[in-house]
């Protein structure tokens, strides 16, 4: 799950990370209230959850709070990169000497964590990295050892930060790597790294003044306090609805309903349904379901529920290989699926292809032909089971 910079900020704030003081405002007079508290001039930045807000105009200088409402009513709406603004973060500003880049990131290919770290701050860090990639450096983690202040002054080495910060950086780098460690992230990006300057308390002082976090939803159980940090308003419906029924289902935009039993399987059965399309028009899966091993008739009834009430559907391809759990209890699923969504009142019109093999398939094909319904065909092969509901999904 990816954050929105403001609430990035929030976390780094929470683990002693240097952050400036920031508000989040979703009208033009949260805007101005929030940057009245903060002090007055603060910069108005767009909260979308895409690279490159600066360059895109959705990162503002306000002397005043009466200009940050104004530049805070310009930035709401905006469409950046097909993100549309619903809210700004107003941040106090930095008179900045100078900006850096550091992150921790899980790096699946070396199964291992890693750390980047650049004084080209500010700038993309794809671009250093095709450019001048001998500017970036990439230090890799040990998951049991973590960032210790041996490894800080290694990443801080290794970048070429001036040695006189050097002892600041490598504290807010442990800092960070509480902030991924603690919350089980799988990236946390500061850019840019800023080192202030002008005279006063707040000079000389390494701070961030952008971030990125990404959590693994996986350790969410280890995180009741991680859920309200999703933004549901970005979520689809149906996704929404299956994640509640705690069914892996993923939306595309297709018209061909999929159901399967394993990831494995249904991963094919994209591919296969998506060739097969291409005869008929192109039509493409409309999503993908894995209803796992024990497709039960409730959990049948879940997912087809799902599947049917998404109006871009215009027919369903049920692929079950069966394993541990029998064609057999899969056909009475089926069975018992299309009686509890008609009992709901929910009459199916689309057409279902089922294709059943493997444990127990000619038991499973009989209770089906026996239940004889009319919206079910059967088809033995997965590649003519793809090519008729292709041709189904057409007409
Ligand atoms: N609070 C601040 N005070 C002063 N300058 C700031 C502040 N926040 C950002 N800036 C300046 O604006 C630049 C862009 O800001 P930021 O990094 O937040 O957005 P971005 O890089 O365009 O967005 P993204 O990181 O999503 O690509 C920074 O590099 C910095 O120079
Ligand atoms: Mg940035």
């Amino acid at each position: 799950m990816d954050l929105f910079e403001y609430q990035a900020r929030d976390l780094f704030a929470k683990h002693g990370v240097p952050v400036l003081g920031g508000m989040v405002a979703a009208t033009p007079a949260e805007a101005r209230a929030a940057a009245e508290k903060l002090g007055g001039r603060v910069v108005v930045k767009a909260q979308v959850k895409v690279g490159g807000r600066g360059k895109a105009g959705g990162v503002k200088l306000a002397e005043t709070a009466d200009e940050a409402e104004t530049l805070a009513g310009q930035i709401l709406g905006m469409d950046i990169k097909g993100h549309t603004v619903h809210k700004v973060m107003l941040a106090q500003t930095a008179d900045i000497a100078d900006e850096f880049y550091c992150s921790f990131l899980l790096d699946r290919t070396n199964r291992t964590f890693l750390a980047m770290a650049t004084t080209q701050g500010g700038m993309d860090v794809e671009q250093v990295a095709e450019e001048t990639p001998e500017l970036l450096a990439k230090i890799p983690v040990d998951a049991n050892v973590g960032c210790d202040a041996a490894k800080a002054a290694e990443i801080v080495a290794a970048a070429g930060f001036p040695a006189e910060l050097a002892a600041d950086i490598e504290a807010v780098l442990q800092k960070l790597w509480t902030v991924f460690r603690e919350e089980d992230a799988t990236l946390v990006e500061v850019n840019p790294l800023v080192l202030t300057q002008g005279d006063g308390a707040t000079a000389g002082v390494i701070m961030a003044l952008d971030g990125k976090v990404s959590l693994d939803e996986n350790a969410g159980f280890r995180h009741a306090d991680h859920a309200e940090l999703e933004d549901k308003s970005a979520v689809d419906p149906l996704e929404q609805k299956a994640k509640e029924k705690g069914l892996n289902y993923v939306k595309l935009d297709g018209e061909i309903g999929i159901i399967g039993n394993g990831a494995g399987l249904v991963m094919s059965t994209l591919d296969v349904v998506a060739y097969a399309g291409e005869a008929h028009g192109g039509v493409k899966p409309a999503n993908f379901l894995d209803i796992g091993g024990g497709a039960s008739a409730e959990v049948m009834a879940n997912g087809l529920d799902i599947i049917l009430g998404d109006p871009a559907v215009r027919s369903v391809f049920v692929n079950v290989f069966g394993g541990i759990t029998s064609c057999d209890a899969v056909a009475n699923g089926i069975v018992g699926a299309i009686k509890v969504l008609t009992d709901r009142g929910e009459a199916i019109t689309k057409p279902l292809v089922v294709r059943l093999d493997g444990n127990n398939a000619v038991e499973g094909r009989r209770i089906l032909n026996e239940a004889n319904l009319s919206v079910v065909e059967m088809v033995d092969t997965m590649d003519g089971a793809a090519a008729r509901v292709a041709e189904l999904a057409a007409r």
